[in-house]
């Protein structure tokens, strides 16, 4: 069965095609950092304007690359929450189009079930998991009962993960997206000149604390951009590498604490990462070099957003029997399925 996947929820517009949800015919994602650059962020109006421009071409090219042509896919799917209302809409409006047009099934897929399911195409995950999505617009750690399935435990009270990374490229001049440049730039500095916070808001032992699974980013961000000097260790070196390294590593070590942590509590000992970050060297160090648990990454290719992700999971959602109707609407944010804990961060 080939599922042709449609993805326009930020600012990658990317098409693809998957068989059986696992092989990969072809996965195009075009880009548009040009043209947030300037902004160092994600102009809502111009990415869906880009969407538009582009989305026929992403489809076209996805069609001959798998070899497949409109008449050989079977149905389409594609992400209708969360995300950004006026990029969701391209994305819809093409998909209802093709669906409608071919007679052939529409699946709406959840962005985030999404992500978690990317960790499929290079692993063979053993369920229940915990889960890691951390992106620009995200940053969720969830329990995982089955593919498509979750439960959030905790997510960022402010800014998310990717974002915090953006920002302080954005003040060192890095460029964006500042993830990547983080990175490359922190491999010449020294990770311990710095002492930023590691912001775990709720202590190990704290069972009961609210924020026990939440994220905090802006607390570190305005420490490295407003008051870096402050937390500076003595005789140090303070190089943008120093600062982007110690950065990058208060950044992350809260990634592998917070993992840890749900590991421990809920007695499971599998942990899927996924999203932009997931690409960062120094997570997939920290995470496959723990041995309390198992780590799956997805290949560094399908961690940004893409359309093999959304193609691939709804091959399952289709076996479920589930189908979208053609009034299938974008929603921004995702819903509350926690249980008992706060969970009003719908980013
Ligand atoms: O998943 P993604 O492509 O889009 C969103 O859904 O947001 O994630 C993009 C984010 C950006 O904030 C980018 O700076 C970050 O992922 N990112 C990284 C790395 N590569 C991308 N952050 C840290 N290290 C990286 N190597
Ligand atoms: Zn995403």
């Amino acid at each position: 069965m080939n599922i042709l996947g449609i993805e326009t929820s930020c600012d990658e517009t990317s098409a693809s095609v998957v068989r059986n949800g696992t092989r990969i015919l072809s996965n195009v994602v075009a880009t548009q950092f040009e043209f947030h650059e300037r902004y160092a962020g994600v102009v809502p109006e111009i990415a869906s304007r880009r969407h538009s421009e582009v989305i026929n071409y992403v489809i076209e090219e996805a069609l001959e690359e798998a070899g497949t042509g409109f008449e050989g896919i079977d149905a389409v799917a594609v992400s209708s929450h969360p995300g950004l209302i006026g990029s969701l809409l391209v994305g819809l409006i093409a998909a209802k189009t093709i669906a409608a047009s071919l007679a052939i099934p529409l699946i709406g897929i959840n962005h985030i079930e999404a992500h978690l399911y990317s960790v499929h195409f290079d692993n063979d995950p053993v369920y229940p998991l915990i889960a890691l999505i951390i992106s620009g617009g995200h940053t969720l750690l969830l329990r995982s009962e089955s593919i498509g399935g979750y439960e959030i435990l905790g997510s960022t009270l402010d800014d998310a993960a990717g974002e915090a990374f953006d920002k302080v490229a954005k003040h060192l001049g890095l460029g964006y997206p500042g993830g990547p440049a983080i990175e490359e730039t922190a491999k010449k500095g020294d990770e311990n000149a710095f002492f930023f916070p590691i912001v775990t808001l709720a202590g190990d032992k704290s069972k009961n604390h609210p924020d026990r699974y939440n994220f905090s980013y802006s607390g570190l961000k305005n420490a490295v951009i407003n008051q870096s000097e402050r937390f500076k260790t003595p005789g140090a070196r303070s190089t943008a590498c120093d600062i982007a390294a110690s950065f990058q590593k208060a950044a992350t070590d809260v990634l592998l604490i917070k993992a840890k942590r749900a590991v421990k509590d809920l007695g499971i000992r599998r942990v899927a990462v996924a999203g932009g970050v997931a690409n960062n060297s120094r997570v997939r160090r920290l995470f496959m070099n723990e041995t309390e648990f198992e780590s799956y990454f997805p290949a560094r290719g399908l961690t940004q957003d893409n359309a093999a992700m959304v193609a691939g999971l709804a091959y399952h959602k289709h076996g479920l029997g589930e189908r979208s109707d053609l009034d299938l609407q974008p929603r921004s944010r995702l819903e509350n399925i926690v249980k008992g804990k706060r969970n009003t961060h719908g980013k």
